[in-house]
């Protein structure tokens, strides 16, 4: 049974952050066992994991981290023997700490050093610094040094990206713009460009956007944390599709928001209907065009509900339409925050799967009624800059560019997908379900028991492919999950039977 990391155990989760558990002991070249053991012991003495708390029984904390059972004892082993937890027949807990170990363990930790970096005037030690408590639990999600992979999701074509047009363009808009374009720039971004993305969105994907009510932003990510600020207080619930994106779970977190997970269904996100009163959010985060990354599409009637009880409640719905641009089973979607007039909806999107990750540009489309407020807010906080990138982004999108880019990469995109599932169903031992394939640039291959998805991905990264496991998705919610996610844009059609073939020969040596 996969641990429920709910409310109670949430803590935990933060402490070992079972998605990305196995990278992490790998980047800090720990064995698992030791990575289990630092982890266990700096939550103890951090006072993260309070005395008297449950710890999971070795068995299922075996498998939620993906490691041997062995581990797990030897590690829980060596805690109690070192005070730091006590083991009986009903289970492991916390010991409640004598002074000595937990002096010892905060003169190393945060708590002194967020005091300041200081020495008294009384001739205490100097206190170490130290970064805050909330930072701790944040842990990298995609490891920069790491080489392209076949398999790896969230990656566009990007051999088949127009480059010479795209200089072309970027040569154009330096030798059109004034010094004034190195200057501190307007933080809401550049008007062509806000125009340029209000006209694209309501005709696409009919979106109600009018150029002042979008605001270009550094990523997603980056407007998630705006939406955050903007619309959210610290301590306000804000629910988070399980699974989900962990850049969503991170930007909340990050902004002091609590989260609460809700399960996914074959239509969409699916909170049960006494939450709105129980569990109350401020925020919803969705992605409603093709749910990431698990792939239904969220229904009209459930896109009905979660309007009607938001406005009920006073709560903001933030729409992600990461990858809506490359439907695959007929013309996209309407995007939810079009569908209803003054929707309280957040639009978000992003050009990292549209043009190229590296531009490092998306935008948020806030409701009319509160995007002028917005804009002196977002003001107060940063300058924005990269204004000649930005004017050349407007041109490609004004001068047809983009669409033209889209449609030749929604044919690129299918082909390639049809490709590994060709592939899948042929060179596949196991009768594998694919999930999410309508639409975007991943799907999902549920895996039989016996190849749990961490075991397996990390001996196919020996092989050099790079598929997630569906597991690291979890946003803390209940519910076990055992899958690929699976990239297929950025890898070449001739190139998936070969490596499915890898792919098949790895997993029957695990099995
Ligand atoms: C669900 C989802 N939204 C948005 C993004 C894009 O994020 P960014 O714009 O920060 O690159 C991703 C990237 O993988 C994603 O998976």
């Amino acid at each position: 049974m996969p641990l429920p990391w709910s409310h109670d155990v949430s803590e935990l989760f933060d402490v070992l952050n079972p998605p990305g558990f196995r990278a992490e002991a790998r980047a800090q070249g720990l064995t698992l066992q030791r990575a289990l053991y630092e982890a266990l012991k700096r939550g103890i003495v951090q006072g993260r994991l309070l005395p008297g708390a449950s710890l999971p029984g070795s068995r299922e904390l075996a498998q939620e981290l993906g490691m041997g059972r062995n581990g797990v004892v030897h590690a829980y082993e060596q805690l109690a023997t070192e005070g730091h937890l006590q083991c009986s027949r009903q289970g492991t807990v916390v010991a409640a700490l004598g002074a000595g170990v937990h002096g010892s363990g905060r003169a190393e930790g945060h708590t002194e050093g967020r005091k300041g970096g200081r020495a008294s005037a009384d001739g205490e030690r100097p206190r170490r610094a130290a970064l805050s408590r909330r930072s701790e639990g944040f842990h990298r999600l995609r490891d920069p040094a790491q080489e392209l992979l076949p398999f790896m999701p969230g990656i566009p074509a990007l051999d088949a990206f127009p480059i010479a047009q795209w200089d072309r363009l970027m040569a154009q808009s330096r030798r059109h713009s004034g010094s004034d374009a190195l200057c501190y720039r307007d933080p809401s971004g550049e008007p062509e460009l806000r125009q340029a993305i209000a006209t694209y969105l309501r005709a696409a994907r009919g979106v109600h956007a009018g150029a002042d009510q979008v605001f270009v932003t550094d990523g997603t990510q980056q407007a998630l944390e705006l939406c955050a600020r903007l619309l959210a207080d610290v301590g306000d619930t804000a629910w988070i599709e399980h699974p989900g994106y962990g850049g969503a779970r991170t930007a909340l977190l990050q902004a002091g928001l609590r989260l609460q997970p809700v399960t996914v269904d074959a239509e969409g996100i699916h909170p049960p209907e006494a939450w709105w009163a129980e569990r109350t959010p401020r925020l919803v985060y969705t992605t409603p065009s093709h749910q990431y990354p698990l792939g239904p599409t969220l229904t009209l009637a459930r896109r009905m509900q979660l309007i009607e009880q938001a406005r009920r409640h006073g709560c903001w719905l933030i729409e992600d339409d990461y990858d809506s641009e490359f439907r695959h089973d007929g013309p996209p979607l309407a995007a939810m925050q079009g569908q209803v007039q003054d929707a309280p909806v957040v639009y978000l999107g992003t050009f990292s799967k549209t043009v190229f990750p590296a531009l490092r540009t998306g935008f948020m489309v806030l409701p009319a009624a509160v995007a002028e407020q917005a804009a002196g807010v977002i003001g107060a906080w940063a300058p924005r800059g990269h204004a000649i990138a930005q004017r050349a982004l407007a041109s490609f999108i004004a001068e047809g560019h983009f669409t033209r880019h889209l449609r030749r990469m929604r044919q690129l995109y299918r082909e390639r997908q049809v490709a590994l599932r060709e592939a899948l169903a042929t060179h596949w031992p196991w009768p594998g379900e694919v999930l999410g394939a309508q639409a975007g640039m991943h799907l999902v291959l549920s895996l039989p028991e016996v190849l749990p998805d961490h075991a397996l991905c990390e001996a196919a990264l020996q092989q050099g492919l790079s598929p997630r496991p569906l597991t690291a998705y979890g946003t803390g919610g209940i519910g076990g999950f055992n899958g690929l996610v699976m990239g297929y844009a950025n890898t070449p059609a001739e190139t998936m039977v070969p490596l499915v073939r890898t792919l098949a020969s790895v997993a029957r040596s695990l099995a």
